[in-house]
């Protein structure tokens, strides 16, 4: 029997409100017609219109506005968050896991990466993780230790309001209950995948973009489509023509320290992918993890602090600036969109650990973490000024970069046509470790991901004349 048959009157307004606001034809800031008029336009009791209003406020689409009534506050995330569950059993259709793109990284990912000298190292260099403070702060905590428990499904309470004050000083007003503290960047990414995104749904990205979160969202069954860029970050005016009106689509960016060439959006561009999306109904994933490590200016504000429209879910983390170990990350948005995920990562894990997530409160709590930033700051910036110099002097001739404003990846472009599959096999075997461009598009690209973040800035220097001489080779 169809599903209508057992929907209630009140799941019937509540399906009609839905429509009106998925279809656009609501948009926000709509307000809605009075209660007696709606029941009698659907047939129903007024008392069956209240109840769909209050269930609709509750799920944040809706809210009573004192001399207003009732408008519609959020079109995008909310209305998915209260959509239900997408279907979690089914497994992902072979045909849609590319898997071949990391197979060309993978087949060279050594057992003992320490023999080599990794230029692809997406993470700090050990030597500037905080040995001293990090055994301080386990110290401190070693001392008044309790019984852990399951945390709350969003997350240890101290460390949600160290992060509701973090994104306050970003800009981003956010109480600690719209924030789910998840572990790492990448389980925000599948959480979102797995409780709110439809199947065969298209998901906009840069292109080239981070290699783990394509696999995720290509494994939950949406079609990727990419989007070109230029050196102000993704071009929103291209997004209208991916768009087929028919078949749902979200926008995943990265725009600060952009994942894998180092671009970072500037204010402009953030405004005008807001509009855009505003205007399309297009909710975003703001992936936001390389933003701290700037080093000649703080970057714009997130796109998370510009939106008024809960059009944004904000993903960070921990790993890039203090520990990937950790595994200590967060979402911020909409609350119902918030307690949504939450449930679905209690149904996943029951919680991130306890220990990571006091630890994590500790450093941002107590002004330790910002400390630590501003370090990590000079330290990048040294790194850059010799990397750059190391490249120009070594592969001036063979390729090109920008120079990045944050974060530790340079994007080259070899000048001449290469294979850069061979240069990267030839590299393997001289004991260097390189990310060919190709594992972040599904276009052929001469480009290479170097990290100048983890390599020592010597072993850099061996590592660039070293593939110098084998992009020479490979003429
Ligand atoms: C853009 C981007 N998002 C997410 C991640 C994963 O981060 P996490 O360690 O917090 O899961 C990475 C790691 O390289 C990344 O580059």
């Amino acid at each position: 029997m169809p599903k209508e048959h057992h929907q209630s009157k009140s799941e019937k307004v509540i399906h009609y409100i839905k429509n009106k606001i998925s279809e656009g034809e609501w948009p926000i800031g709509h307000k809605i017609a009075s209660q007696r008029k709606l029941a009698e336009e659907l047939g129903v009791n007024r008392s069956t219109v209240v109840a769909a209003l209050e269930q609709l406020k509750e799920d944040g689409l809706l809210k009573g506005v004192m001399g207003k009534g009732t408008i519609v506050i959020n079109n995008t995330w909310t209305l998915l968050a209260a959509m239900p569950q997408p279907e979690t059993n089914e497994k992902p259709k072979p045909s849609l896991l590319k898997l071949n793109q990391s197979d060309e990284a993978e087949a060279f990912e050594p057992d003992t990466a320490e023999d080599f000298i990794q230029l692809s190292k997406g993470e700090l260099a050990e030597d500037i993780f905080p040995v001293d403070n990090m055994q301080q702060v386990m110290m401190r905590l070693a001392g008044s230790l309790g019984a852990f428990g399951y945390e709350e499904p969003k997350g240890y309470l101290p460390l949600r309001e160290a992060i509701s004050a973090y994104m306050k000083r970003q800009g981003k007003e956010v109480s600690a209950e719209s924030i789910l503290i998840v572990s790492g960047a990448l389980q925000g990414i599948q959480l979102i995948s797995a409780g709110l995104l439809t199947r065969g749904s298209s998901l906009l990205l840069e292109k080239p973009s981070y290699l783990f979160s394509m696999h995720v969202f290509q494994s939950a069954g949406m079609t990727l489509k990419g989007l070109p860029m230029d050196e102000d970050g993704l071009i929103p005016s291209s997004i209208p023509k991916h768009i087929d009106p028919s078949v749902p689509a979200i926008v995943y960016t990265i725009p600060s320290f952009h994942n894998p060439t180092g671009v970072l959006m500037t204010e402009k561009r953030r405004k005008e992918l807001l509009d855009l999306c505003a205007s399309m109904r297009l909710p975003i994933i703001e992936d936001d993890i390389y933003r701290e490590l700037w080093i000649d200016a703080p970057p714009p504000p997130p796109l998370a602090s510009l939106d008024e429209n809960g059009d944004v879910l904000y993903v960070g983390s921990l790993s890039k600036t203090l520990s990937p170990g950790l595994r200590i990350g967060w979402i911020a948005g909409a609350e119902p969109v918030i307690e949504r995920l939450a449930e679905i990562k209690r149904q996943t894990d029951y919680g991130s650990s306890s220990l990571s997530q006091r630890v994590a409160a500790e450093w941002m709590a107590s002004g330790l973490y910002e400390e630590h930033l501003s370090f990590v700051r000079q330290q990048l910036k040294k790194r850059r000024t010799a990397a750059i110099s190391m490249l120009q002097t070594h592969l001036g001739d063979l390729a090109e970069w920008d120079i990045p404003s944050g974060g530790f990846l340079i994007w080259l472009r070899l000048k001449a046509n290469r294979r850069v599959k061979d240069i990267h096999a030839k590299a393997y075997h001289a004991g260097i470790l390189l990310n060919p461009g190709s594992i972040y598009t599904n276009e052929a690209v001469q480009a290479i991901r170097l990290s100048y973040g983890y390599a020592s800035m010597e072993d850099f220097e061996t590592g660039i004349k070293k593939l110098k001489q084998i992009i020479l080779d490979s003429l």
